[in-house]
């Protein structure tokens, strides 16, 4: 296979978004208890934060980070977890039937954030909670002082007002499987008066509006239509959720999911425009990706416990990933990137030990998953703008999206370094794509850096002992002549050149 590539700095897409390199931290399974937090571990500071987790988290170059949840955050009593950790009860997590001990909560979690550098994303609890409690955590986090409940952050000895900006109005609310799950006219009303309500007490907030879980719920789009309607003049974002798998050995179609999440972008951006025109209102509405990931959601460790065992942390989503999975995941952030226009905000779900970039052994060690790779060298090389490219790739059929180009590529050009970074993937299962880049509108450029991930194996996966044996080569085969790059891009690859 050959593919050409002409990349001009005139095509601008829009700038790098930093908050599009955002994760999710719910508590769910392992990933806070044994994740991010765990008080005995060897590297665990005085606040019981594991320091090998904090390291790996910035050598992710991760910006922002969702949290309580996900499916827990709709049962969720954000009180229960603030003051003295010996007063806080232990609750029923009914979404992943598990005991809550509550030793971490909104105050640990910002002193982690803080430390972290990362910026923190919060949801309130709007299945069996509502407009009052969304407020009392706002003036808990948000408000300087002087106000029982901002008086209380301070007594639990957060004297500075935490100013969260990101704030999701309820988790995937259009899911059956959700804890007060609502119809379209009954979450818009809500999500509406909960942003009105939290605007009057901060009007500096960010809000995200729950859009579908993912594109095949039988409500897309006139779930979004419903919901922009009501909420439009109150919110920023819409949200958007998808996990991708590959099912029943179809690694073709797998590899081309990407083209579900533009089509899903495409969508919602549709749909909220045609409100804002029937609405007859200016402002865009973007869309927050604050979920997105591979996962293989039919495995038994999918499952929750059942009956009557309710575990603190159980091990739970704990998927393995291969080289393949990693593919993808590089693919998913070129659409994240090629929709800067859009997408406003991303996160990859979930940070430590489910469906994670992370892992760790409690008590022990910590290694990277094959997904860490495109995430962080993506994180850490996209800046500046996405250009809009010119792309003439062969194609290949797949059951799910019909014909499909073999390469996916993005680029970014960073006008204060001169960089131009390409990312690009060969979703061929068989062949090696010559990837030939037209570098005409930056004359003079050589290769800085040229990796690939891939294997003869597309389901090596790391593991605790071996977690890097397949991480990103330098690909040798990169050269610039002529002001045109050249690179062979082997099957089943992730690749990024820098010029
Ligand atoms: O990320 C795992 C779960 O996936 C989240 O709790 C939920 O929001 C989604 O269905």
């Amino acid at each position: 296979h050959a593919a050409t590539v002409t990349v001009d700095p005139a095509f601008v897409v829009g700038p790098v978004r930093r908050r599009t390199f955002g994760t999710f931290v719910e508590h769910l399974g392992r990933c806070v208890y044994t994740g991010i937090y765990e008080p005995e571990h060897a590297t665990a500071d005085a606040d019981g934060f594991r320091g090998d987790v904090m390291e790996l988290t910035r050598e992710l170059g991760v910006s922002t980070v969702r949290y309580p949840g996900g499916n827990f955050v709709s049962g969720y009593r954000w009180e229960d977890a603030v003051g003295p950790v010996a007063d806080r009860p232990r609750r029923l997590d009914l979404a992943w039937h598990s005991t809550e001990p509550n030793t971490f909560g909104v105050d640990e979690f910002m002193r982690w954030a803080q430390r972290s550098g990362v910026e923190p994303m919060m949801a309130v609890n709007l299945g069996t909670r509502g407009i009052q409690e969304a407020l009392d955590l706002l003036e808990y986090c948000n408000v300087p002082g002087g106000s029982y409940l901002a008086d209380q952050r301070r007594a639990n000895g957060a004297e500075d007002p935490y100013r969260i900006r990101m704030w999701c109005l309820g988790n995937e609310m259009d899911g059956p499987w959700q804890i007060g799950h609502k119809t379209a006219e009954e979450y818009a009303r809500v999500a509406a008066e909960t942003a009105r309500a939290m605007r009057m007490m901060d009007p500096d907030i960010e809000l995200v509006a729950c859009g579908s879980s993912s594109s095949s719920m039988p409500t897309f789009g006139e779930w979004e239509r419903t919901v922009l309607t009501e909420t439009y003049e109150h919110v920023d974002y819409v949200s958007a959720h998808a996990y991708y798998h590959e099912e029943d050995g179809d690694l073709t179609s797998f590899l081309a999911s990407s083209v579900d999440m533009d089509n899903f972008v495409a969508a919602v951006a549709a749909t909220a425009d045609q409100v804002r025109a029937a609405r007859k209102l200016d402002k865009k509405i973007h869309v927050s990706f604050d979920e997105w990931n591979v996962w293989y959601q039919q495995r038994a460790e999918s499952r929750p416990p059942q009956g009557d065992d309710w575990p603190v942390a159980p091990v739970l989503l704990e998927d393995r990933y291969n080289v393949a999975d990693a593919v993808v995941v590089g693919n998913l952030l070129i659409s994240l990137l090629r929709n800067t226009d859009r997408v406003h905000a991303a996160s990859l779900a979930q940070l430590v030990n489910v469906i994670a970039p992370i892992m760790t052994e409690p008590g022990g060690r910590s290694w990277k998953q094959t997904i860490f790779h495109p995430f962080a060298l993506t994180s850490a090389r996209a800046k500046g703008d996405v250009l809009r490219l010119a792309v003439d790739s062969p194609v290949q059929e797949t059951a799910k999206f019909g014909e499909v180009p073999v390469l996916d590529t993005v680029a970014t050009h960073d006008p204060e370094s001169g960089d131009v970074v390409v990312f690009a993937v060969n979703r061929s299962v068989t062949d090696a794509v010559a990837l030939d880049v037209d570098l005409r509108g930056f004359p003079g450029l050589r290769v800085a850096e040229a990796v690939t991930l891939a294997n003869p194996d597309h389901t090596w996966s790391a593991t605790a002992e071996d977690s890097t044996s397949v991480a990103p080569r330098p690909n040798t085969s990169a050269k610039v002549a002529d002001d045109r790059a050249r690179a062979e891009l082997p099957p089943v690859s992730w690749s990024m050149l820098r010029l």
